[in-house]
């Protein structure tokens, strides 16, 4: 996973925060009904508060005014009243809301979750996982409050202020105007705040998912960050990252003070202007007490929604960067033809092929020792060998459309350079049905590159690849993906039971429980050599621990070799699956391997000899083509690139490159 930031977001472009946040409008439209009512009601509510200060006028300029105590009383009765009200209604309203609300976000954060299963592995690639995290976290949280609360109040507010000022207005023209003057500042203050709140925003979320991305690291690094004595200088990376994100949060801070200083002074000193205004013209007598207190009154009701402004408008802000962030995921384009219906699965449970492809032998039968002898076989049938200058496709054999077939492969990586050579240059490579085929080459030569190209982790940039005779790409993924099982180098275990992780390569998935899987389950840890497993406090049923840290090396790998076997696939590849293994488990595994390999196409990256030997032939890949297929002892004999990698430090790597 890369560590650093990923590139999307060195250019998130300006869009405006209203548009962005529009986009929103799906995820809230099955909520509507409620949400409108909420907003309504706050309305309402909002609105009561306006209407005490017109109690207030009649109160003063009628029974205090004519010193009738009873009507002094009512009067306050009502002011009670009305308060109780708005409090009533403003419950009412979140009531309403919150259940829904959180629908909403969970309704987001599983979309984000689908979206992210469908993406193509370059994405992920490409993608620091903290910046995922922190987006199906935080920036949803952020959109949540943001329907919640600034939503409505920016409305609520907005209706309150503007019935607040026509009521002024009615009241008193004058004192109305002139508590309107610092609207205009208000406004442009608003909008200067509003671009550079943006900014600031955008950087600190970003920063969350760095931070995020590190902690992340740390804790699933901590053995190669302990064993390096590492901790040092990955506490002063944290420490840089979040001095970084408390130095914006500062920033935010100074911005919104600076705004709420603005909102809150120029209101008030308009205020204190009319109520100076205002008490010499009571004096004069060309104003009444009454509308002068309902006037202030109102101006103070009216405090509160134009302070909170400032808050809202940043909230929202927030809000609108968190969209933003949200959709960049989720309009990343997935991986197509994932969505074709299950029925497209070729295996039925318990991990018998349905179709078996012609030509293939019928499945021995468990219990039925293996028919291939251990040893070498030397003079193993229909393995012609053969050493060929580049492309081979000469010696394709009759059987032209079956098996696994590269044709004219070339792959590069999207995010490599421009001018970089491709991994893959050219491959041409035919795996026969049920011969198993191991793939050697130098680190780097692209032999991982080219089986993830199989089950299309990666599209080709050209070329194709078939599957008894079916471009890959013409298949739905699904069906591809339950033909073609995988074992990769790095051994991923996830936080579930041994047997649940081993079923997950079974068709249909997650079927632990059944007479069938437990079968297969049984099958696939035997043929691993996976028997440590019985061992194992629960069995089977043992949890393992987060990535399987709670396991060895060796044991990860057997249970991926397990996964990768149990659902009986037609066509398997295998990734170094047995690097990690100790010499005698090696060779168990190998022996117990080629009776699966005898009725599977098998293509097997290897590096050591032993492995080697598990298959029928043998592929070079160098310089990003194959330059030789055959069988090992002749390789051995013809090839001083094969020699070197098989044998060692017999001769100089650069000597037996050229
Ligand atoms: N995700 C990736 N993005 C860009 N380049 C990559 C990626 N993965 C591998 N490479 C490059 O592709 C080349 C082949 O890598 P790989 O297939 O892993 O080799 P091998 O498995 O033979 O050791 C290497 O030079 C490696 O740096
Ligand atoms: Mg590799």
């Amino acid at each position: 996973m890369p560590s650093d930031l990923n590139p999307e977001e060195a250019a998130p472009g300006r869009t405006p925060a209203v548009r962005t946040l529009l986009r929103l409008w799906p995820y809230l439209r099955p909520v509507r009904g409620r949400w409108f009512a909420a907003a309504v009601i706050a309305v309402i509510a909002s609105l009561t508060s306006l209407v005490i200060p017109v109690v207030l006028k009649w109160m003063v300029d009628g029974p205090i005014a004519d010193g009738d105590t009873a009507g002094v009383w009512l009067g306050a009765l009502w002011v009670l009243l009305l308060g109780l009200a708005e409090a009533v209604l403003f419950g009412l309203r979140r009531w309403l809301v919150a259940r829904p609300l959180s629908g909403v976000e969970a309704g987001m954060r599983e979309a984000l979750y689908r979206r992210l299963q469908r993406l193509p592995i370059a994405f992920h690639d490409r993608w620091a996982s903290g910046q995922l995290l922190s987006r199906a976290t935080t920036d949803l949280m952020m959109v949540r409050q943001f329907l919640a609360f600034p939503l409505t109040f920016l409305l609520v507010n907005g209706v309150t202020i503007l019935a607040g000022v026509v009521v002024m207005l009615v009241m008193d023209p004058t004192l109305g105007l002139l508590v309107l003057i610092p609207v205009l500042p208000v406004i442009l203050v608003c909008t200067a705040f509003e671009k550079r709140f943006s900014e600031a925003s955008r950087a600190a979320q970003d920063q969350v998912g760095d931070v995020t991305t590190l902690v992340e690291e740390s804790v699933l690094g901590i053995r190669v960050i302990k064993g390096f004595g590492r901790h040092r200088s990955q506490a002063r990376a944290f420490r840089e990252l979040t001095h970084r994100l408390r130095g914006t949060e500062l920033r935010k801070a100074r911005l919104l003070g600076a705004i709420m200083t603005v909102i809150v002074t120029l209101p008030e000193l308009a205020i204190g202007a009319c109520l100076v205004l205002g008490s010499v013209r009571v004096a004069d007598g060309t104003l009444s007490a009454g509308t002068l207190v309902a006037f202030l009154s109102t101006a103070l009701a009216l405090h509160w929604p134009i302070v909170s402004i400032g808050f809202l408008l940043a909230m929202s802000q927030e809000a609108a960067t968190a969209t933003a962030r949200y959709f960049e995921v989720m309009d990343t384009e997935p991986e197509s033809g994932t969505s074709v219906p299950a029925a497209a699965s070729a295996t039925v449970p318990g991990g018998v092929p349905a179709a078996v492809p012609s030509g293939v032998p019928a499945t021995v039968p468990s219990g039925v020792p293996a028919t291939v002898s251990s040893g070498v076989p030397a003079d193993l049938p229909a393995v012609v060998p053969t050493v060929c200058p580049s492309p081979f496709t000469a010696t394709a054999p009759p059987a032209r459309e079956g098996g696994l077939r590269l044709e004219g492969v070339r792959f590069r990586y999207p995010d490599a350079p421009k001018d970089s050579p491709p991994v893959l240059d050219g491959v041409d490579l035919h795996v026969r049905p049920g011969e198993s085929l191991a793939l050697v080459g130098v680190t780097g030569s692209g032999k991982t590159t080219l089986t993830a190209l199989v089950p299309r982790l990666h599209e080709l940039t050209e070329g194709r690849i078939t599957l008894d005779g079916v471009d890959i790409t013409a298949m739905p993924r699904e069906e591809l993906r339950s033909r073609v099982a995988v074992a990769f180098e790095d051994p991923t275990l996830f936080s579930a039971t041994v047997g649940e992780n081993v079923l997950m390569g079974a068709a249909g998935g997650d079927g632990a429980e059944d007479a069938d899987g437990a079968d297969a389950l049984e099958r696939a840890l035997g043929v691993a050599q996976a028997g440590f497993v019985h061992a194992l406090p629960q069995g089977a049923g043992t949890q393992v621990g987060e990535q399987g840290l709670s396991l060895s090396g060796g044991q990860r790998q057997r249970l991926a070799l397990a996964r990768a076997v149990v659902g009986r696939p037609d066509f398997l590849v295998l990734d170094d699956p047995l690097s990690a293994l100790d010499v005698h488990t090696e060779a168990a595994v190998e022996a117990a391997l080629r009776e699966v390999l005898a009725d599977t196409t098998a293509l097997i990256v290897a590096h050591r000899p032993s492995t080697v030997l598990l298959a029928d032939r043998v592929a070079l890949l160098s310089g990003g083509r194959i330059t030789a297929v055959g069988d090992h002892h002749e390789l051995l004999r013809t090839n001083t690139e094969y020699a070197w990698l098989m044998s060692g430090a017999a001769l100089e790597p650069e000597e037996a490159r050229r």
